[in-house]
């Protein structure tokens, strides 16, 4: 049985095909951000342009027609409820169509568990690190399968902070990797660093750099922003892995893509002898490949909901997700 996994909770529309496991497609177009940053009426507007091209992009992919199509899965959250609520429509409207089950997905599930799959670690810890999301998890069966969240961002993701401070700095977009560029060229000067057992801060942080714009260089305040923030997560992590005994790390989300972030967990990983995985780039953005993927095991164990209970939640929290 063929599933399609429709992802839109921010700024990517995104469509996936799974089939036993295997990812087929994993096709996507996005709202260009721009300077002004992401409008959630006119993301959603793109979305809804965008879907009938990116499931026909995907189907093609695939080399398979809509009708062997046995199952979809969409997006429930967390993210952005207008565009949420556009692959949510798109999805109900092909079940509905087709005659088909549907399920709604975790976002933050379908990053974990494609990279799961992607590196074959067993029951790693993971670090989920994206735009709105900085979590530290680990699967737990009590008092369901689902991942707990052993520390996390008392404020903003890490994501969104480095995004604000290259705004503030007046950076262009794509803000995070411009601030990765510029750091390649600096020196470090001392920031507030946050960190509370497992869990840890960004806005004092972001508070201090944006504070020297203009007094500092844009290579030093860059480099210093995310050298901070990754050691504030590296420290986390690693107190997050000698408390449970564990010897698997995965890094996983958006800024799961920044080398320097991986560089920085991997040489913690060796340090104590733990193993390390990251997926590809293309999973560690949005995309619906790995909603595909979840979506089929889902499916397959009976975890299908009624059309009318197919619903989005804007702050669907990663631990209220059952995990099959
Ligand atoms: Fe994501």
């Amino acid at each position: 049985m063929l599933t399609m996994g429709i992802e839109s909770s921010a700024h990517t529309f995104g469509v996936g095909i799974a089939d036993n496991g295997k990812v087929l497609a994993n096709e996507k177009l996005m709202y260009d951000v721009g300077s002004r940053g992401m409008i959630p009426s006119k993301v959603a507007e793109t979305h809804v342009r965008n879907a009938r091209t990116v499931v026909r992009m995907a189907l093609e992919k695939a080399e398979v027609g809509i009708k062997e199509i046995g199952g979809v899965g969409y997006t429930k959250g967390p993210g952005i409820g207008a565009c949420l609520q556009v692959g949510q429509l798109t999805a109900k409207t092909i079940a509905n169509g087709l005659g088909v089950k549907i399920v709604p997905v975790n976002h933050a599930v379908a990053h974990v568990e494609i990279t799961k799959h992607e590196t074959k670690l067993r029951d790693p810890i993971a670090l989920y690190v994206s735009g709105g999301n900085s979590q530290i998890l680990k699967l737990t069966g009590e008092p369901f399968r689902h991942y707990q969240i052993l520390g996390e961002t008392f404020d903003v993701g890490v994501g969104n902070m480095l995004d604000a401070f290259a705004r503030e700095i007046k950076l262009r977009p794509a803000w995070g990797s411009t601030v990765a560029k510029l750091a390649i060229n600096g020196n470090y000067i001392e920031m507030p660093y946050t960190v509370k057992g497992m869990d840890f801060a960004f806005t004092g942080l972001l508070t201090y750099a944006s504070s020297l714009a203009g007094k500092k260089n844009k290579e030093d305040l860059c480099y210093s922003i995310q050298e901070t923030s990754f050691a504030m997560l590296c420290e986390a992590t690693e107190r997050a892995l000698l408390l449970t005994n564990s010897d698997e790390l995965e890094v996983c989300g958006g800024v799961a893509q920044s080398t320097r972030l991986q560089e920085m967990l991997r040489s913690v990983c060796k340090e104590h002898g733990m193993r390390f995985g990251v997926a590809r780039n293309e999973y560690n953005a949005d995309n619906g490949g790995m909603i595909a993927y979840v979506a089929e095991r889902m499916l397959k164990s009976g975890k299908s909901e009624p059309l009318d209970r197919c619903d989005i939640q804007q702050r669907y929290r990663i631990d209220k997700a059952v995990v099959v």
